[in-house]
């Protein structure tokens, strides 16, 4: 069989000119999307992931404001940090990137974003709206996967779509989305997660397998069907003594066992992750039009 490579930088780059018709569209009224952009610590994936949001702003004409705070800062001075960028007119988004350092209550300071700027969609007002179906921003990597499928003519309506991973950024939120009564949803699905029985006898029955465990090549070519649709939301830092920076990037599936046995196939990197972030630019503008309004 041969495999469909997805080529997430292509249809990242074609939906991203989309968007910068509507960022010069608002600068006509005077308005430049603007984002908050919030990093606590120096984990090194998190660091990464945080330039490139602010690159891709910058190449959008998007305003972004960089804060990168110490990892011994308190809850205390993030949430007034949060607080100050809710009332800030110049902020339509607001991002704290994740995880954050233990001593901090993730949930307490997603929940001080206010959900008009809460791009990410992680706040509980947010992600209850996405589950009721109502209008809301959707988490930018699930909606980044949706747009993959598609761009690449692939539906769901109908479909078994195994989900492997639980996280409340992918797992959870992608199963729901799946499920809603849409054109990007009406799929069947099943979520596997750590205490599942046999993981691969559950993903032997989808039409279309979404790793997103965070664990390296840990999907085989004898977990999945035969012309099955397989998407990699996995970024694994693995470590390589060849490379110069000692380490190289690899998803949850086992990639080269896949080609040939499937008929769609993301790759890492170059597959989900330039959709992450473009989902992230269209929360932002869909924000700033909002303001506008
Ligand atoms: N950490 C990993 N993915 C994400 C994301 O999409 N948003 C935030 N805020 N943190 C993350």
């Amino acid at each position: 069989m041969v495999t469909k490579i997805i080529d997430g930088k292509q249809i990242a780059e074609a939906i991203r000119q989309q968007l910068k018709k509507e960022v010069a569209e608002l600068s006509t009224q005077h308005i430049i999307p603007g984002l908050g952009v919030i990093l606590v610590g120096d984990d090194p994936a998190s660091r990464s992931y945080v330039t490139a949001k602010e690159k891709a702003c910058g190449e959008m004409g998007i305003y972004s404001r960089d804060h990168r705070l110490s990892s011994d800062t308190t809850e205390e001075e993030l949430i007034e940090l949060v607080n100050s960028l809710n009332i800030d007119p110049a902020i339509h988004g607001i991002l704290v990137q994740l995880p954050l350092p233990a001593h901090i209550d993730e949930k307490k300071v997603l929940e001080t974003i206010v959900p008009e700027k809460d791009v990410d969609g992680f706040s509980p007002i947010n992600v209850g709206r996405m589950v009721l179906g109502q209008k809301t921003f959707l988490p930018c990597t699930p909606h980044g996967v949706l747009k993959l499928l598609e761009y690449s003519n692939i539906l769901t309506e109908g479909k078994h779509v195994v989900i492997v991973g639980r996280s409340n950024i992918v797992g959870k939120p992608l199963a729901n989305m799946l499920i809603q009564k849409s054109s990007s949803g009406n799929a069947t699905v099943t979520v596997c997660h750590s205490r599942t029985r046999d993981i691969g006898a559950m993903t032997r029955q989808a039409d279309i397998v979404i790793a997103a465990v965070g664990s390296p090549a840990l999907i085989t070519k004898d977990m999945v069907k035969e012309g099955a649709v397989v998407i990699d939301v996995g970024v694994n830092r693995v470590t390589d003594p060849s490379r110069k920076r000692g380490f190289r990037l690899c998803g949850d599936v086992d990639f080269d066992s896949l080609v040939g046995h499937v008929s769609h196939l993301t790759p890492v990197p170059g597959g989900v992750g330039p959709l992450t972030i473009t989902m992230l630019l269209f929360n932002t503008i869909e924000s700033a039009k909002a303001a506008g309004e």
